[in-house]
Formats: structure tokens, sequence, C-alpha cells
């Protein structure tokens, strides 16, 4: 159980953060929820800290470090999960979508782990875990998305080397129905064709990945650190891989 936690999760207002945010809720914790329009979380109750912040604005993020400063000065777990693709070719790309990808994806985490390290190591069981992707483990048409998400796996590694005491984990989602795309391409992924694709032949959903999200904040996670997991039905068994 998660009781007394103050844990932040960013993109937190649909799809997968949403559910990592009442799960945690529901195990105990208090959720710092960063994310843009909260019209479309509803009501997770008051355990439910909605926080305004565009990630890609680095002064905004300061506000919410503030916030937190402030009402707890501490923060026991993190959960970097904001994000959205825009998929293109190596031999297409505009320096815009390099650059968009970049400052979603990897910017925010970094600079959310640099603000947040101090309230993180006044916690007994500091942990970050941050959402990439499948598709950073294979080669796939999400370019650049991929290789950004790749990129935070890094980041990932390098904080559960350097960030003593706090452990770092990367989780992977394969396909997770969620707001992240419109429903008529979940439900051409649906089809049983495409769920050839999947050895657990269905489309995850999101209370999945949270579950995962609150293992690895709790202390039966005491020793993972620095670990990428795959959360895909089995997905990357069947792609090509990166490396
Ligand atoms: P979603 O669209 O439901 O959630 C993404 C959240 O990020 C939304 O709440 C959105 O408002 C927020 N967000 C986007 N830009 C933001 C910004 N500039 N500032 C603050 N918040 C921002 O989609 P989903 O699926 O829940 O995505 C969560 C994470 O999971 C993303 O990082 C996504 O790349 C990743 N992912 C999703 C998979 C899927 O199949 N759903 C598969 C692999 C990874």
């Amino acid at each position: 159980m998660l009781n007394g936690y103050k844990v932040l999760v960013t993109g937190a207002t649909s799809g997968i953060g949403l559910a990592t945010a009442k799960e945690f809720i529901a195990q105990g914790a208090t959720v710092i929820a960063v994310g843009r329009d909260f019209a479309k979380a509803g009501d997770p109750g008051p355990n439910y800290i909605p926080c305004k912040c565009d990630v890609t604005d680095e002064a905004q993020i300061d506000q919410v470090v503030q916030f937190i400063t402030e009402k707890f000065g501490v923060l026991d777990s993190m959960v970097l999960n904001a994000g959205a693709g825009i998929a293109s070719t190596p031999d297409t790309i505009t320096s815009e979508i390099i650059d968009s990808q970049y400052s979603l994806l990897l910017r925010p985490n970094v600079l959310f782990v640099s603000k947040c390290a101090e309230l993180l190591r006044k916690s007994q069981n500091p942990s970050i875990s941050m959402t990439a992707s499948v598709a950073a483990l294979s080669v796939d048409g999400t370019f650049p998305y991929n290789i950004v998400k790749m990129a935070v796996m890094s980041l990932c590694r390098q904080c559960a080397q350097q960030l003593k005491g706090i452990r770092t984990n990367a989780v992977c989602p394969g396909l997770i129905r969620t707001p992240l795309m419109p429903d008529a391409v979940w439900d051409a992924l649906g089809t049983e064709e495409s769920l050839q694709q999947i050895p657990s032949r269905r489309i995850g959903t999101p209370d999945e990945p949270a579950k995962l999200f609150a293992f690895l904040a709790s202390e039966k996670a005491s020793y993972v650190s620095g670990a990428v997991i795959t959360i895909d039905g089995g997905w990357y068994t069947t792609h090509p891989r990166t490396l």
C-alpha cells in the first residue's frame, strides 16, 4: 500500500496517467496531478490535486515544484508520463517535429528530475518512473517518437545510477487503449488480423500500466531500479528490435 505517499503524475488528466492517479489514490496516496485539461479527468476525489501545467514550459514546472515544496516539503514518487506522438520519416522530418517531440517527451522529464531530486531525497522510499514505449525498442512507423522514447529509457538508467537512493525505472507500454489515438484507429488495431501481432490477443487497458506504476513506487519494488519493463501482452516479441 501507498498510505500517505505524495506522488506527482504528469499527463494525469486522461488515459494511463489518470488511471495511475486513481490507482495511487486507491492505495492511500495523494496525487499532485499535472495536466492541462482537468474537465476531462472527472472527479477522482479529494486526494487528486489538480496542478495546471504545460510540461513544455519550464516556468510552469517551477510553479508545480514550488507548490509541492510549500504544501508538502517532500515527494515520494514521480510518474513522468505526459506525451503524444508525431510520426514522420528520417527523410521527411522537419526541425519543428523533432524539437516538439524532444520538448514534450524528454526535456520535461529531465527538468522534473533535476528540480524534484531534493524533495524526493526527503522520502523513505523515493522513486521515479517514466513512461517510455515498446516503440522505442523497435524499428517502426513512429519515428521520431520512438527515438526520443529511447532517450527516455536512457535517462532512467542514468538516474538509477547517479541519483543514489532514488530508484528509477522505465515502463514501456504496448498498445493500451486511451485517447492518445482516435477510436477509429483503436478499432482497426483491434481486428482479429491486427491482434495476431499481440500474443495476448487483446489491446491493454490503462489500469494495467497503472498497477505496474503503483508496484514500482511501493516497498514491494524496493530493489528494482534501472529496469526497463515492457507491459505489452508480448507485442515486443513479434517485432524487429532496435538493439
Ligand atoms: P493520453 O492522450 O490519454 O494521455 C497523455 C496525457 O499527456 C494527456 O493527459 C495530455 O493532456 C498530456 N499532455 C500532452 N502534452 C502535454 C503538455 N504539453 N503538458 C502537459 N500534459 C500534456 O495518452 P496515453 O496513452 O495515456 O499516454 C500516456 C503516455 O503513454 C504517453 O507518454 C504516451 O507516449 C505513452 N504510451 C502510450 C501508449 C498507448 O498505447 N496508449 C503506448 C506506449 C506509450
